[in-house]
Order: C-alpha cells, then structure tokens, then sequence
C-alpha cells in the first residue's frame, strides 16, 4: 500500500485541517512530518471548532491512528496542553522518539532575533520553529528519546547554557538552572514517555499490512525552506517531499499527492506576494474569509489567486490533483481577478523567479457570481464559477478534485 499525501500550495492557511479530517474518516492512520505548533489547522464539525497546532488532523476520526513524524519540532509544553482536548489518545496518538524538541530558550532567541531584524523581520510565529531546526541541523539538538534520562538532559543543557552564556547575555535571556530545568523535563516525561514510538516502523508496518496511511502536510510549498520566497520562509521542507525525510519514507511509498489551495491567495508574515490586493478588495477578502491566523490571530494579507505560483507548486509536489478552499468566499465579487503571469523589469516572465519581489502581477478578470456557500453538487454551481474553475485548472495545468464551498466538512464537491 502507498500513502496518500495532503499538501499546501501557497503560503499555508489553505484548508488543510478540513480536508484531512473530511478524508480521515476513510484512512487508518494520518501522519504529521514537518513543521511544529506553528501550524495552525482548523476543522468545524456539528458547529464545534477545533484548532490543532501539533496532533494531526485524524483525531477527530476516533478510528484513526495519528503519528507525530521525526520530521516536527515538537514543543513538549505544547503537544501536552493540546493533548488535554482529547481523551483516550493513548495507543491512537504516537510521537516519534526521534523529533527533535522545541526547548524555551529556541523560543526565547526566536522572538528576540525576529525583534534583531526590525524592519526585516520575516514575521515567524514566535514559536521556537527557526531555532529547533537550527540546533538539529548544527547538531546540537535534543530528541524526545532524550526525555528517557532527564538528568542526562538537563546536565547537557545546563552545559550548552554555560557554553553560550555571551549569547544567551546578548539577547536578554535567562537561563534555568539544573533543579529548575530537570523538574521541568520531568514534567514533560511523565506525561509523553508512553507516546513516544519508533514511528518510522510503525508507518512500514501499516503499509505492509495495507491500512490506508494520509499524509498531512504544515504550512505550504511557498514557506519550503529550499523551494519557497527564502528567507521569508519557514525552516522545513514544506513540500511532498519532506514527507519522506520526516517519516522514514522512501519516494516509492508515496501515492496520491493532493495540492490544496485557496480560490484566491493569503499570507500571514512577511515577504513578496506579487497578487496582494491593497485596497477594498484585499479588506473584503479578510473579512468574508475571516483570514486571522489560528495560531497567532494576526490578520492575514489577501489578495487574488496566483496562478503561476499554483502551477509551480503543483509541479514541485506532483500533484494528481487539486482542492479548491473557499470559493463561497468569493460570492458576490462582481470581477474576480487571476494572476495569469509576472512583468518583471518590463519583461513578462510565466515561471516563479528568485527575484518575486520586484514581480508585478498581470491580470486576467472573470465575471464573479452571487452565491455558492454550501453548495454541494457541481451541478449547482453557477455558470461563471465553473468557468473560473475550468480557467484555473486550465492554467495550472492541474485538474481539480474537489470544491469547498464552507468550513463545515460536510459542504464539499467531491468531483
Ligand atoms: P490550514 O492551516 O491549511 O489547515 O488552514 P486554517 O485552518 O489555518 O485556515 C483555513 C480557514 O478557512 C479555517 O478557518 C477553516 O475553517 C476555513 N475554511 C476551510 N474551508 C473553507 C471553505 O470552503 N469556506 C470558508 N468560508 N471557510 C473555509
Ligand atoms: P499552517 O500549517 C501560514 C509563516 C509565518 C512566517 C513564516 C516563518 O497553518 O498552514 P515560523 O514560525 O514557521 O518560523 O514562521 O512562516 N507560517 C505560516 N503561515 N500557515 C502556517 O501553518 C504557518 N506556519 C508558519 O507566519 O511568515
Ligand atoms: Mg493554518
């Protein structure tokens, strides 16, 4: 069996939690592998939302196994405070003993090296994220194994403390001490020791026994450290390949990729984004799409649906196919713009350049429609939103899978 794979294509926030948790109800087991508590995936069911940052978006299928991939930073703090929503997580929650921590002095140098940068902030969450990968790619960084002996870890800290003490000066950080930091991890062990896992054998092991595995993809191919708008850009390989790296996967176990993607385009944080909308289009956009991060609640830029940044991601990820987020969004926008390509320097480039800064978009417009929020049949649509759907897969070169026409699981075109 392969696994199937959900993964974001603009700059996260597209809508993944809804599709994982509306496609878990058919899969055994879905797989965190990048990313950390950074993410924010939100799902509505009955009314009720749920906000998950760390634990994936399978929970709320109480048949669904979920693993936390050796590919996430995982704020032991964090995953503990998240854990308390749910009950009975214990033998359907496992936490890879190889991910690397998010310990607080990563958090603490996050903020104050984002405070550093000033006006060339990139805008992170704050959350330890940049930091955690740091440390693991230097080689200095601590796994979740490590809860297994705290007193070895905390004497390793407290050196690493005393090592680094000019940085830890320079930027206003207090460290703890060896009593106050073992009691701290002990904390931590208590708690997640009975999660943690050989993740990357269990994952073997469901294939082989034929589960259906999904694969749930953090933020989106434009924040990939390698392949997106560096350095305004998360720290892990957002994009299908990171799968790979962050479970113990092989390319040949992977199956069905699935890009999702809004009807139009959002970034939270900083860094070019050629098809903002900077007048009452981009404030309508917000509000109807009520776009404020789930994680840190700050508003999200908006604007139009760029096209050749979509057909780049879907290459890159080889996607089979699309989701389209959020159209109902658009309902009563009597011209719906698309951006077709970029001029750059008086040229007109169609490929995503190193330089998108200095990218201006070039619009194609569409009449818009009157409503399609909730709407559940294709047939049903409108005769202008098909024609924008048939444009956008047109010229993405990527045809479409399903339409989300509301947050509720249940308002979905499965096509
Ligand atoms: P994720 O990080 O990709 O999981 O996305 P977020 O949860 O951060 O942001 C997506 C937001 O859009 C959430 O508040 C969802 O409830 C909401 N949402 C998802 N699909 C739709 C849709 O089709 N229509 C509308 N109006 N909202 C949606
Ligand atoms: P989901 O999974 C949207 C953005 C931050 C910032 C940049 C780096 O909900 O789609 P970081 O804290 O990762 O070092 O911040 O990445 N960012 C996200 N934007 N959705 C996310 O996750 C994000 N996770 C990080 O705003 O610009
Ligand atoms: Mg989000």
């Amino acid at each position: 069996m392969k696994a199937d794979m959900i993964v974001g294509i603009q700059w996260g926030d597209e809508g993944k939690g809804k599709i994982v948790d509306l496609m878990a109800q058919n899969y055994d087991v879905v797989c965190r592998y990048q990313g950390g508590h950074n993410a924010g995936h939100t799902i509505w069911v009955d009314g009720v939302r749920y906000a998950l940052h760390l634990i994936p978006s399978g929970v709320l299928n109480p048949k669904a196994i979920n693993i936390i991939g050796n590919g996430v930073v995982v704020s032991a703090e964090a995953l503990i405070e998240e854990m308390k929503q749910f009950e009975g997580l214990l033998g359907r929650l496992f936490v890879s003993d190889k991910a690397h921590m998010i310990l607080k002095h990563h958090i603490l140098i996050d903020q104050a090296k984002e405070k550093l940068r000033g006006e060339k902030a990139i805008g992170t969450t704050g959350r330890g994220i940049g930091p955690s990968y740091g440390s693991k790619i230097e080689r200095s960084g601590h796994r979740l194994g490590e809860l297994r002996d705290t007193a070895k870890l905390a004497t390793s800290l407290v050196e690493f403390y005393t090592e680094n003490k000019a940085l830890f000066q320079a930027l206003d950080i207090i460290t703890p001490d060896f009593v106050t930091l073992k009691a701290e991890l002990d904390g931590y062990a208590d708690v997640l020791l009975p999660y943690l896992a050989d993740t990357t054998q269990m994952v073997w092991k469901f294939l082989d026994e034929q589960k259906r595995v999904l694969l749930e993809g953090a933020q989106g191919t434009l924040l990939d450290i390698d392949h997106g708008t560096y350095p305004y850009v998360t720290s892990s390989n957002t994009i299908s390949a990171g799968a790979c790296v962050g479970l113990g996967l092989s390319p040949k176990d992977i199956g069905k990729v699935t890009g999702i993607v809004k009807a139009y385009c959002t970034r939270v944080g900083n860094g070019p984004f050629p098809s903002e909308d900077f007048g009452d289009d981009g404030v309508k956009l917000r509000d109807k799409g009520k776009e404020f991060g789930t994680s840190t609640g700050r508003s999200r830029r908006c604007g139009w649906f760029d096209a050749v940044a979509c057909r780049y991601a879907s290459r890159i990820n080889g996607c089979d196919d699309l989701s389209i987020m959020k159209l109902d969004v658009l309902d009563g926008f009597p011209q719906i713009k698309i951006c077709v390509a970029y001029e750059i320097n008086g040229q007109r480039v169609d490929t995503l350049p190193e330089d998108l800064e200095n990218a201006k978009p070039i619009y194609e417009e569409m009449p818009g429609w009157e409503s399609v929020v909730g709407c559940r049949k294709y047939e049903d649509l409108p005769q202008s939103a098909k024609a924008y759907l048939a444009r956008l897969e047109e010229i993405t070169g990527t045809k479409i899978g399903l339409i989300s026409t509301s947050p509720d699981r249940n308002d979905t075109i499965i096509l």
